[in-house]
């Protein structure tokens, strides 16, 4: 029987090619879409000590964040414009910038204006010579910005339409509760793909392909078993089972170096962290947990039981333009203590980026065959309800800029 079987609301024929290709449908996505609803940004430990900052790049909707640990600790988010003749006060070093405002301020390069890190305007060169001026203001301008276990998030629009634990909605209960912030080695690739956002998101979000594309380099993962689908609005979910395969085992490198994390008391798998919604009957088969969290964020979930050692890995989807998407996917592990430790988390980490590579490879031939216009439509099987899901509550932004949950 067919997962659409259970009228799940969200329909259940072919959807349309247009929305991956068609600049219109982009301005409207830019419009009643990134600058609606809550966008994930960071992880505190990226700004762990006052003063530490975080500068976002956020094409689509034509502007840059500064995210700021201030003095008392709280994280700030605040466009990265200068409200004296609008340059940006951080300037950029690529997609993301990391640095440190020392003594708690940062400073425009172009007049001198000094803000502080709650984005006070502190100090004006000849301030006398404005006419009328009020420094209270002219600070920088702020963004709503919030955080969930963990991960920050901000909202572009002038007054969220809902908090940020009601925008995640059934997700915050499914996720929460797992020590993400003790994962604090991280190993992150990005990259500018020639493809609409959604066409390197929905091929992240399905199992369909893993026989396949992954074939050759992953075989142990041909008996994979996706189900556990569950949608939480906009944000779906769902389980990634891989039943021993006979026959198929790991390479004598794979198993050596999985074996040291497997057997050590920091990296072993960890079914018990799980969150009680995740692989509620702790299989031993457990891979991760395998979301879409609306709109361009996934959060896999395998505290270690997957690939060896590795407690989640996450992906960030952000387009530039119609046809171009910045791409950031991080694995996350705890800390190594030891050299073999260290040498067989590197291991994993070469094995998932390889599976990477072999991901996004499919990814600009999607995008630059369904520009012909040859295909209008695509049916989609029930592995790939998480991509019906988002499609369905994308266009609902684009065309009514309506809630999606
Ligand atoms: S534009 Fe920043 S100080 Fe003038
Ligand atoms: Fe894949």
């Amino acid at each position: 029987m067919s997962l659409l079987d259970n009228q799940l609301g969200i329909g259940s024929g072919p959807i349309s090619v247009e929305p991956l290709i068609s600049p219109e449908f982009f301005e409207l996505e830019r419009e009643h879409l990134f600058k609606r609803v809550w966008l994930k940004v960071g992880r505190i430990e990226e700004i762990s000590k006052p003063g530490d900052y975080k500068v976002k790049r956020i094409d689509v909707a034509r502007t840059s964040v500064i995210i700021v640990r201030g003095k008392d600790g709280d994280i700030r988010a605040f466009h990265n414009i200068c409200p004296h003749r609008g340059n940006k006060v951080i300037p950029e070093t690529g997609n993301e910038t990391f640095g440190h405002a020392r003594a708690n301020v940062m400073t425009c390069r172009f007049h001198g204006w000094v803000f502080a890190t709650d984005g006070a305007l502190r100090s004006v060169p000849l301030e006398e010579k404005f006419t009328g001026f009020d420094r209270a203001c002219h600070g920088l301008r702020p963004i709503h910005c919030a955080v969930w276990e963990g991960f920050i998030f901000v909202c572009l629009a002038a007054e969220p339409e809902t908090d940020l634990v009601t925008f995640l909605g059934g997700m915050v209960d499914h996720f929460g509760g797992y020590p993400y912030g003790e994962s604090t080695c991280t190993f992150r690739y990005s990259t500018v793909l020639k493809c609409n956002w959604k066409v390197a998101l929905y091929a992240f979000t399905e199992g369909y392909h893993v026989p396949t594309i992954h074939g050759a380099t992953l075989p142990g993962l041909a008996s994979l078993e996706h189900t556990e689908f569950k949608l939480f609005g906009p944000h779906s979910t769902s389980t990634l089972y891989v039943p021993p395969v006979e026959g198929a085992s790991p390479t004598p490198a794979t198993g050596a170096l999985g074996a040291v994390l497997h057997s050590s008391p920091r990296h072993a798998p960890r079914l018990d962290e799980l969150p009680r919604g995740i692989n509620p009957t702790r299989r031993i088969d457990f891979q991760f947990e395998f979301p879409t969290i609306f709109p361009n964020f996934l959060l896999h979930l395998g505290a270690g039981n997957g690939y060896p050692g590795m407690t989640y890995f996450t992906h960030e989807f952000w387009p530039i333009s119609v046809g171009e998407t910045y791409w950031e996917g991080t694995n996350y592990f705890r800390p190594p203590e030891t050299l073999a430790e260290r040498v067989a988390i590197a291991h994993t980490n070469a094995l998932h980026r390889n599976a990477w590579l072999e991901d996004t490879g499919t990814m600009e031939d999607t995008y630059e065959a369904l520009t012909s216009g040859v295909l209008s439509e695509m049916p989609l099987m029930d592995g790939e309800l998480m991509i019906r899901n988002s499609d369905w509550h994308i266009r609902r932004y684009a065309a009514s800029g309506e809630k999606g949950n």
